[in-house]
């Protein structure tokens, strides 16, 4: 694991944006696999302005996403598809046709999430796959448990999870309470890693995913093992390194 510090969160999605750019200009077909999430937002906005600037260009790219909420529809002002679009894909010059999310909304969830990981092996994995990480070390949805999820899965969320994303509905009843996820394997076959994680409340987990034992309670110390792993995290997040 190769760790980048960081100054702070404009820092950390300024250095986020550089090594994502670099992939696109390297290789203008490049297969991304994205995150939703506060963690990402400073690195989109800096990837858009690059963009805009005619730096770079996302118009050959594809990308998969690690998670959707079940029951929401694409639409729908919550889903990630919606985040995606309105965050990251409206505004630069991506293919939509390109553009992955699983699908929540799926009559059949467990055959969407099949389907999910059968495009993303033949599209021959991420090239760079984006992660955040969540206070309890989860990535993507992959919560803490006794086994690292492999495939793509439906996940019953924690209730840490539940309430850190209830920020972002009306009331905490309304947070969807399953999600569709990448599982561990699928996300560690990208070939290669980046995870981002700013601010205190994610010191612990930085910490044990770093240092710590590789155990699936804390599903982001998986990522010791994979052999091209970046992680940028700033000041706070590093205070227990
Ligand atoms: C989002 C995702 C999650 C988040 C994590 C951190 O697609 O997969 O694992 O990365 O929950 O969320 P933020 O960035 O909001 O702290």
């Amino acid at each position: 694991m190769e760790l980048i510090r960081a100054k702070d969160y404009a820092d950390m999605s300024r250095k986020a944006a550089n090594i994502i750019f670099a992939q696109v200009v390297l290789n203008p077909k490049s297969v991304l696999g994205l995150a939703t999430g506060d963690t990402p937002l400073g690195t989109y906005a800096q990837l858009i302005e690059k963009q805009k600037a005619g730096d770079c260009s996302f118009a050959q790219c594809s990308s998969y996403n690690l998670d959707e909420y079940v029951g929401l529809s694409a639409d729908h002002p919550q889903s990630y598809h919606y985040f995606m679009r309105t965050n990251f894909f409206d505004a630069v010059d991506i293919d939509a046709a390109n553009t992955h999310v699983p699908d929540g909304a799926a009559a059949d969830v467990e055959a969407a999430c099949t389907e999910y990981d059968r495009m993303v092996a033949a599209a021959g994995y991420p090239d760079l796959q984006l992660l955040g990480i969540g206070r309890n070390g989860h990535i993507g949805f992959n919560e803490p448990g006794d086994t690292f999820p492999r495939g793509t899965h439906v996940v019953d969320l924690t209730e840490s999870t539940i309430e850190a994303n209830s920020r972002l509905f009306d009331s905490i009843d309304e947070v969807p309470r399953q999600a569709i996820s990448m599982g561990i394997q699928t996300i560690m076959s990208a070939h290669r890693i980046l995870i981002l994680a700013s601010g205190e409340q994610k010191a612990q987990a930085v910490h044990d995913m770093v240092l710590g034992p590789i155990t699936p309670q804390v599903p982001a110390s998986i990522l010791q093992l994979h052999p091209a792993c970046t992680v940028i995290a700033d000041e706070a997040a590093l205070a227990l390194c």
